[in-house]
């Protein structure tokens, strides 16, 4: 079947044609149109700019992904939009665009949660390893976004137990606000990764100056806190000079410390829940260093467990991941659930708050 998905909650307008055969799912389109320049003169995403963007791109990205799937409209089984949590005037975009297609259309509709669709990026077969389907439960996975950082245990399909969370900033925010403090620039999370990347000469501040906490690392539960490491680059900042390399020094320790806690946070989680599977999810987890080190410590501690992450072009927000999401959820569904879908449009709201369940 063919999956049209539409994302819409934060700062980038995407669409999606997934084709799903049985659990394999090969994207035909991923089209995502960024706003990313026009929100950078202002440090962070404004929501009513957002907005206007998403009307503006809506339907040229819509019209752009059909043209790369080479698909008609008619060849469309399922529409799947974010249905939230986000900003509410950019969720109403994707949301209206969504019920106004699945109505001229009569196709059913599916409001997905924008955290399932991230989760879900995970199932897309790629060229490298196509049998996403073998993918074993239960499955731990760390969702790092701009505005989440959770553990979620899976049972199963759709089943989520969130067994730890930040407690304050999302690991994603962190790092925006971390990049703003060093004047490196919006989004924070590939600057602070490019600066912290960058090959540095040799130490000339002192390593004690630079050394930052590494928040709950050591208590007993799975939650995080990450404002009270944001805080502390800020008093660094303001001892310290901040020449080009302290910038770099202290972009590479904020990175280090975020990776330490939830690295450790993961496997400590994975320890009581013996997952089959530890997955990464969110925007955060385009992170190279992320990557490399949760892998390299799963393969080190707990060898037998398998150690997924996302493509990196479903990594940051995607239609394709939204598509996936729906078609897991469609799966699921009675027949006759599958029928009250065609009535959707009238019913799906936009949700700033949406909850995982
Ligand atoms: O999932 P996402 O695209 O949007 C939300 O759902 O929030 O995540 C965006 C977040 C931003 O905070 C951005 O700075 C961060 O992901 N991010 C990164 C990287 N690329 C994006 N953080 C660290 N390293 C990266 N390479
Ligand atoms: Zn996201």
């Amino acid at each position: 079947m063919i999956i049209l998905g539409i994302e819409t909650s934060c700062d980038e307008t995407a669409a999606a044609l997934v084709e799903a055969n049985g659990d394999n799912l090969s994207v035909l389109a991923n089209t995502v149109s960024s706003q990313v320049k026009i929100h950078a003169k202002w440090g962070g995403v404004v929501p009513n700019l957002a907005s206007r963007e998403h009307v503006k791109n809506i339907i040229p990205v819509l019209d752009a992904a059909f043209r790369k799937a080479d698909l008609s409209p008619k060849k469309v089984d399922l529409i799947a939009v974010t249905q939230g949590p986000g900003l509410i005037p950019a969720l109403l975009i994707g949301t209206s665009a969504a019920k106004t297609l699945s109505y001229l259309w009569s196709k059913p509709l599916l409001g997905i949660h924008h955290i399932e669709g991230h989760i879900f990026a995970n199932f897309i077969s790629n060229k490298i390893d196509k049998d996403k389907n073998k993918i074993k439960f239960p499955i731990l996975c760390l969702v790092v976004s701009g505005g989440h950082t959770q553990l979620v245990l899976m049972k199963k399909k759709l089943d989520y137990e969130i067994v730890g969370q930040t407690l304050d900033d999302a690991a994603g925010e962190a790092f925006d606000k971390v990049a703003r403090i060093l004047g490196l620039g919006y989004p924070g999370g590939p600057a602070i990764a490019a600066s912290a990347a960058k090959k540095s000469k040799k130490l000339r501040t002192a390593d004690h100056e630079l050394a930052l906490p590494r928040p709950m690392i050591n208590k007993s539960n799975f939650d995080f806190s990450f404002s009270g490491l944001k805080t502390a680059v800020l008093y660094a900042a303001r001892k310290l000079q901040l020449t080009a390399y302290n910038k770099q020094l202290l972009a590479k320790e904020f990175q280090q410390a975020v990776i330490d806690v939830l690295v450790h946070k993961t496997l400590k989680a994975a320890q009581k829940y013996n997952p089959q599977t530890i997955m990464l999810a969110g925007g955060v987890s385009a992170n190279t260093e992320l990557r490399k080190q949760l892998g390299t410590a799963i393969a080190k501690n707990i060898p037998c467990t398998k150690y997924q992450i996302p493509d990196i072009n479903y990594s940051i927000d995607n239609a394709a991941m939204i598509a996936a999401a729906g078609y897991f959820r469609w799966q699921k569904m009675t027949a006759r659930q599958q029928e009250k879908a065609l009535a959707n449009w009238i019913d799906i709201e936009a949700d700033a708050n949406l909850e995982l369940s």
